[in-house]
């Protein structure tokens, strides 16, 4: 907890998980407990979500399912004049992965399409914060080639409206991984008023 503001810096362990998780960027390849990842999930889908539609899907690739899931993205990349093999290796970096979408329940009066993404994103966290109490790492990557059909297809994503929002990379931290610095205190942000 270097780097945790001293408010932050108590012995509540939500607050020392919340403050201590980092994105990961460097990887070991050493396999990832299945039981890790169903409990982060069990914590992701506790994320508060208007009007309870739950709009959340995961599909998890582990081992050597991951390519698969890499094919799909090297060959999203071909089809755009982009360098498959770069965008392939990006999708093996750490031994397991979570595609985490939104599917918005559009079908329901007044569900609003931007707060299913939200309740998605907390998700997200809620899920990359249980992985990190339970020793794991983790890097929520984007970019224009998630959302292309080819990734959705082995996804089995099919909805018009459904998303992605993050392909998660999951693992332990290797030992070559370097931490950025980040600011940190949210004062600048902040108006009060009393
Ligand atoms: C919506 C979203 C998309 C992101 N996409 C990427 C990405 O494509 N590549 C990447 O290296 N990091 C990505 N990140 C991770 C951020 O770069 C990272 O969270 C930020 O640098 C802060 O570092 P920290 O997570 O260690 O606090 C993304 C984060 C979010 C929330």
């Amino acid at each position: 907890m270097n780097d945790v503001s001293p408010a932050a810096a108590n012995r509540d362990p939500a607050i020392r998980v919340i403050a201590e998780r980092r994105s990961v960027y460097a990887f070991s390849q050493a396999p990832v407990d299945e039981s890790d990842i169903r409990l982060a999930l069990d914590m992701a889908v506790r994320a508060p979500n208007h009007r309870l539609t739950r709009p959340w899907r995961f599909a998890v690739f582990l081992g050597a399912a991951r390519h698969r899931l890499a094919d799909a993205f090297a060959a999203a990349a071909a089809a755009r004049q982009l360098d498959p093999e770069r965008t392939r290796s990006k999708q093996l970096i750490a031994p397991a992965v979570v595609c985490a979408g939104v599917s918005p329940r559009l079908d329901r009066p007044k569900v609003v399409e931007e707060e299913e993404a939200h309740a998605v994103a907390a998700a997200i966290q809620n899920m990359m914060l249980a992985l990190h109490a339970r020793g794991l790492g983790s890097l929520w990557t984007t970019g224009a080639l998630c959302d292309a059909p080819e990734v959705k297809e082995v996804l089995g994503w099919k909805g018009v409206r459904e998303r992605v929002l993050g392909v998660i990379h999951v693992g332990r931290a290797a030992p070559t991984d370097r931490l950025p610095s980040r600011q940190l205190g949210h004062t600048e942000f902040t108006a009060w008023y009393r």
